[in-house]
C-alpha cells in the first residue's frame, strides 16, 4: 500500500516535471519565433548563398537600427560628409597585401537600390543563443567573474605612453592582447587587420581580429565602437571568420550589440554584409590578406563611420553614444578571445588567437595589424605619436610592435594558441 502511494506520488511528481518542461519548451518557441519577427524586417528580395545562408535585402529605412529608441526620429546620413584620406598609402608601394573583402554572397546576387543586403537570422541561431535578452552580445557577466580589480577602477597593469604610467583594466572571461595609444582626443582610427581562421575550442567562445574605438570611465565598463573580423559559432553557425562591427556602452555587460543583429548600427552599402564571410584567408608562408579598415566620427552629425578599404559600410548613430558622441580617449588594435577558461580557470582554452601562432612568429606566421593611424582632433591621419602594447596572458597569447629598421612602417604583430604547455 505504502509502496503503491509513493510510487504513484512520485509519478505524479514526475508528470508535473514533464509538463513543465513542456510549458518552457513552447514558452520559449513562441518566444523565439516573435523575436525572429522583430528582428528580421520584410525582405524586398532574398538572396540564397552557396553557404546555405540567407541574405535578405531590407528596405534602407526599415532595417534594424531604427526599432533603437533613441533612433526613432533619426534622419538617415546616407555618406559621409568627408574622408580624410591617407595620400601616404599610394606611395608604400608593392608589398600592400591585397583586401580579403570578397565576401562569398555576392556571387549568388546583389541587392536593389534602396535596400541593404542583412544576414538573417534563423530559428536555430537563437536556440544556440544563451538568452534571447542577450542574443548578439556577451552579457551578462556571471558574478564570479567580476572581480574587485575590475569595478574599483584601480589596476595592478600598466602601460607606458608618453612617460606615463597608464593603468589597463582587463576584463573578466576576456584574454585580449592589443596595441593601444591614448593621450589624445581621438576621433578616427585605420588598419590593415589580417584575416585568418583561427582555431575556436568550442561552440560559446569566439576569437577576433579588430579596432577598438573607446571613452568612457576607467575600468570594465567602457564604451566603444569595434570592427575587424571574428569567428562565433554560436552566434554564426559556422567556424569562419566573419566580418563584424560591434558596438557597447557599458563593457559588453547591458547594453551594444554585434552587427545588425540588435537594433544600433545603420548600414547604408548595398554590397556589404555584416556577418558575411571573409575571403580569402592567409596561409602560413603564403599569401597574406587583410581587411583594411577605417573609422571616423562625422563633425556634422556625430555618428561614427566604418569603411572597408573604398566601401562605406553604415555607421553607429551619434544618439545611441554617451562619451564617443564627441570623441575617443584610447585606440586599440589586437585581438579578443572570450571565454570562461580563461585567466587562472584551468585547463585554459585552447581557442587561438590571431592566426593561432604567437606574435614572435612575425610575418607569414602570425597576425598583424599594418598601416595603423590615428586621426586626432584636429583632423590629422597620422601615426600615433606613442604606443605601447599589452597582452593579458603572455604565456597563452602575446603582442610585439615590430620595427624592421627605425625607419621603416611599425607592424603590430599578436596572437597565440591558447592552451599550451605554458598555458596549462
Ligand atoms: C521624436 O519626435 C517626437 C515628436 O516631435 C518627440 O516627442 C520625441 O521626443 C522624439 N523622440 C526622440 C527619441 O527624439
Ligand atoms: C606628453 O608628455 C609631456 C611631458 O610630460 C607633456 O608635457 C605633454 O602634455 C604630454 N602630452 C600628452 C598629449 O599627454
Amino acid at each position: 500500500m505504502v509502496v503503491i502511494l509513493l510510487f504513484s506520488m512520485a509519478l505524479v511528481v514526475l508528470m508535473s516535471c514533464v509538463v513543465d518542461v513542456k510549458a518552457e519548451a513552447t514558452k520559449t518557441l513562441s518566444e523565439v519565433n516573435r523575436k525572429l519577427k522583430l528582428l528580421n524586417k520584410p525582405a524586398v528580395k532574398s538572396i540564397k548563398t552557396e553557404d546555405g545562408e540567407i541574405i535578405d535585402c531590407v528596405d534602407i529605412y526599415k532595417q534594424p537600427a531604427f526599432d533603437h529608441p533613441a533612433l526613432r526620429n533619426h534622419t538617415i546620413q546616407i555618406r559621409p560628409s568627408f574622408t580624410i584620406q591617407d595620400d601616404t598609402s599610394s606611395t608604400k608601394g608593392d608589398s600592400s597585401p591585397a583586401p580579403a573583402l570578397s565576401q562569398t554572397w555576392q556571387k549568388s546576387g546583389s541587392c536593389p537600390l534602396g535596400t541593404v543586403p542583412i544576414r538573417r537570422i534563423r530559428k536555430q541561431d537563437l536556440l544556440r543563443a544563451a538568452s534571447l535578452e542577450h542574443f548578439g552580445r556577451d552579457g551578462p557577466r556571471t558574478s564570479w567573474a567580476v572581480n574587485a580589480e575590475a569595478t574599483n577602477g584601480q589596476s595592478r597593469h600598466f602601460v607606458h605612453l608618453n612617460g606615463s604610467k597608464i593603468p589597463i583594466f582587463p576584463m573578466p572571461e576576456h584574454s585580449t592582447a592589443f596595441l593601444v595609444t591614448k593621450g589624445y582626443n581621438y576621433v578616427g582610427a585605420r588598419g590593415g587587420i589580417n584575416a585568418w581562421s583561427p582555431r575556436v575550442e568550442s561552440a560559446d567562445e569566439y576569437t577576433t581580429g579588430q579596432i577598438w574605438i573607446k571613452n568612457g570611465p576607467p575600468g570594465i565598463n567602457f564604451e566603444s565602437v569595434e570592427a575587424g573580423w571574428m569567428v562565433n559559432p554560436k552566434l554564426f553557425g559556422g567556424a569562419e571568420p566573419r566580418l563584424f562591427a560591434r558596438w557597447t556602452l557599458d563593457g559588453y555587460e547591458k547594453t551594444g550589440c554585434i552587427n545588425l543583429v540588435c537594433p544600433g548600427f545603420v548600414q547604408t552599402s548595398k554590397t556589404i554584409v555584416l556577418g558575411g564571410i571573409l575571403q580569402p584567408l592567409s596561409q602560413k608562408n603564403g599569401p597574406q590578406y587583410q581587411i583594411n579598415l577605417m573609422m571616423d566620427r562625422d563633425p556634422s552629425t556625430g555618428n561614427w563611420w566604418l569603411h572597408s578599404g573604398n566601401d562605406i559600410i553604415g555607421y553607429w548613430p551619434g544618439p545611441i553614444l554617451s562619451y564617443l558622441k564627441n570623441s575617443a580617449t584610447t585606440i586599440e588594435w589586437g585581438g579578443d578571445v572570450y571565454s570562461k577558461k580563461v585567466k587562472g580557470n584551468s585547463p585554459h582554452t585552447a581557442t587561438a588567437m590571431g592566426s593561432g601562432d604567437f606574435a614572435a612568429g612575425r610575418m607569414g606566421s602570425a597576425a598583424y595589424v599594418g598601416q595603423y593611424m590615428i586621426v586626432d582632433g584636429y583632423l590629422r591621419l597620422k601615426n600615433p605619436e606613442w604606443v605601447d602594447v599589452f597582452a593579458e596572458e603572455p604565456d597563452c597569447y602575446t603582442a610585439v610592435n615590430y620595427l624592421a629598421t627605425p625607419k621603416s612602417e611599425a607592424v603590430f604583430y599578436y596572437g597565440g594558441p591558447g592552451r599550451n604547455p605554458q598555458c596549462p
